[in-house]
């Protein structure tokens, strides 16, 4: 299924997807995307005491009871730049990397820790190659809305449950299928038209010229997974899901859709010991 996928890409492979998302979320940075907007010093300080809120979906802080304690947790950011989430924890006592492919989004990390005095390892990178880390090498893995990126969320799981630790907390924000069904600047517009399918793919489901508008709009390239793909892959690797919410998109470019469901999803699973 990825194969064709892939194949009617007009010679995008995965490498090429990921080239392109990187230009494109350097250029984000450039924008000033919401997602891209480091943390302030009075976020990092209040953290520091201990009182933090960071998010896996666009608006719903993530409960205080999904973490473990926080001093010397071993943490993986995948996928989480723009100094957003990393620094809090970072400042809250924990050991974090983060792992982005995007050296732009790296560099608001980068940012924020040398305005803060915290420490936090930066690695470029894709998602789906964790190889470079041991198995059990983290405690927390922290990943926010992001496999909408790539054209399987399927590696992203395996890899994550290696690189946890038994006992260790995999956190993950996705987004609902359905958010992928309807045309999108009708839905803008207030207009529901059901236009596509699961799985969703730019590359399958756009014309070449809605190809073209995005990227020249520095759109990264967009997949949507089913359910199976989203929580039947993290059960298949071997996660026990212990807990879960929605969330909605409040100003995310949802549209009309965000008023009738919550278009995403948090989940917390546990690699058991
Ligand atoms: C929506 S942003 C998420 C970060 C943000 N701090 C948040 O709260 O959601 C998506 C992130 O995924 C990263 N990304 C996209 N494709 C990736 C890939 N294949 N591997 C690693 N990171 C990727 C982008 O560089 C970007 O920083």
């Amino acid at each position: 299924m990825e194969g064709t996928r892939r194949d009617r890409s007009a010679g995008a492979g995965a490498d090429a997807i990921a080239d392109w998302n990187r230009t494109a979320w350097n250029r984000q940075v450039a924008r000033g995307n919401r997602w891209t907007q480091p943390v302030d010093a009075a976020a990092v300080a209040a953290a520091r005491r201990g009182d933090f809120s960071v998010v896996l979906t666009p608006s719903r802080p993530v409960p205080r009871d999904w973490f473990p304690p926080l001093a010397g947790l071993r943490v993986l950011g995948l996928a989480s730049g723009g100094g957003q989430q990393m620094p809090l924890l970072a400042a809250a006592g924990a050991t974090v990397t983060l792992h982005d492919l995007s050296p732009a989004q790296l560099a608001q990390d980068r940012a924020v820790a040398e305005r803060e005095g915290l420490a936090i390892r930066l690695e470029e990178g894709d998602m789906r190659d964790l190889s470079r880390y041991p198995d059990g090498s983290f405690d927390l893995l922290f990943h926010p809305c992001s496999n909408s990126f790539i054209p399987d969320p399927q590696p992203v799981w395996r890899e994550a449950f290696r690189v946890l630790a038994p006992g260790g907390v995999l956190m993950s924000g996705l987004t609902q299928p359905v958010r992928f069904l309807f045309d999108e600047k009708k839905l803008e517009r207030g207009e529901f038209e059901v236009r596509h399918s699961l799985p969703y793919s730019d590359f399958v489901h756009l014309s070449e010229a809605e190809r073209a508008e995005l990227q020249a709009a520095d759109e990264p390239w967009c997949f949507g997974h089913t359910l199976e793909q989203q929580l039947g892959g993290q059960l298949e690797a071997g996660f026990v899901l212990t807990a879960l919410f929605e969330d909605r998109g409040r100003g995310t470019g949802d549209g009309a859709l965000d008023e009738r469901i919550a278009c995403y999803l948090a989940t917390r699973a546990v690699k058991p010991r």
